[in-house]
């Protein structure tokens, strides 16, 4: 082969290798719709900001719960302060374990407390095809969950997916995206 030939082949390969690591790059950093960097640290701010939650005032009694979420819930309303901006904040708490009952939940709640699902309602325009809420589950000791893809559970979680947060409460009555509204007492 001609040195040539031997220069522009390896030119066009080095090129090809260069075009990919900076699309590759570009995906990773490119706006997630949830899991990044900047979902995770509000998410933890999150978490440290309801530290307490399970004494705040407005919570509802342990009652049966639906699927995905867990064999019994409880429901906890607050507004919190993170970074100084205040936000609505809509916390269930998931329980299960084999031998759970209303009543032994009820009774030691942190016994069966098997994740933390929350909703924050973030600022006009965050997300305004779902009424602008970031979802966050957390694992019972406060770590923010992963899905089987090693994704972190916290953003607009599932949106333009077939499943998760989002396109589930989508569903939801009234575009609030916002179940505990819809039952009729
Ligand atoms: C397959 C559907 C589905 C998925 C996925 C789902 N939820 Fe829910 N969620 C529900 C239903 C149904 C309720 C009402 C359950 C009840 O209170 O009995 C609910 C209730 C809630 C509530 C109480 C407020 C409300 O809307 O009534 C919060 C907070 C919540 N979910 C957070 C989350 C978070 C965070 C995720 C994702 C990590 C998630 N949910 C995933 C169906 C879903």
């Amino acid at each position: 082969m001609k040195r040539a030939v031997v220069y522009a082949t390896l030119a066009t390969i080095t090129f090809i290798v260069f075009v990919l690591t900076i699309s590759l790059q570009s995906i990773g950093e490119g706006e997630m719709a949830f899991g990044g960097k900047e979902d995770i640290a509000f998410a933890n701010k999150t978490w440290q900001a309801m530290a307490g939650y399970d004494k705040w005032p407005m919570k509802s009694a342990v009652y049966p719960g639906e699927s995905p979420h867990g064999k019994f819930l409880r429901l906890y309303y607050n507004i919190v302060n993170v970074d100084k901006k205040p936000y609505h904040v809509i916390i269930k708490d998931n329980f299960g374990g084999e031998d759970a009952t209303l009543e032994k939940v009820s009774e030691s709640p942190k016994k069966y407390l098997a994740a933390v699902t929350v909703m924050v309602q973030r600022e006009a325009g965050y997300d305004p095809d779902n009424n602008d809420w970031f979802w966050v589950k957390y694992k019972a000791d406060g770590t923010v969950d992963k899905n089987p893809m090693g994704m972190a559970l916290a953003g607009r979680v599932g949106k333009g997916m077939d499943a998760g947060c989002v396109p589930c409460h989508s569903k939801a009555q009234d575009n609030d995206c916002f179940f505990t509204n819809d039952k009729k007492m």
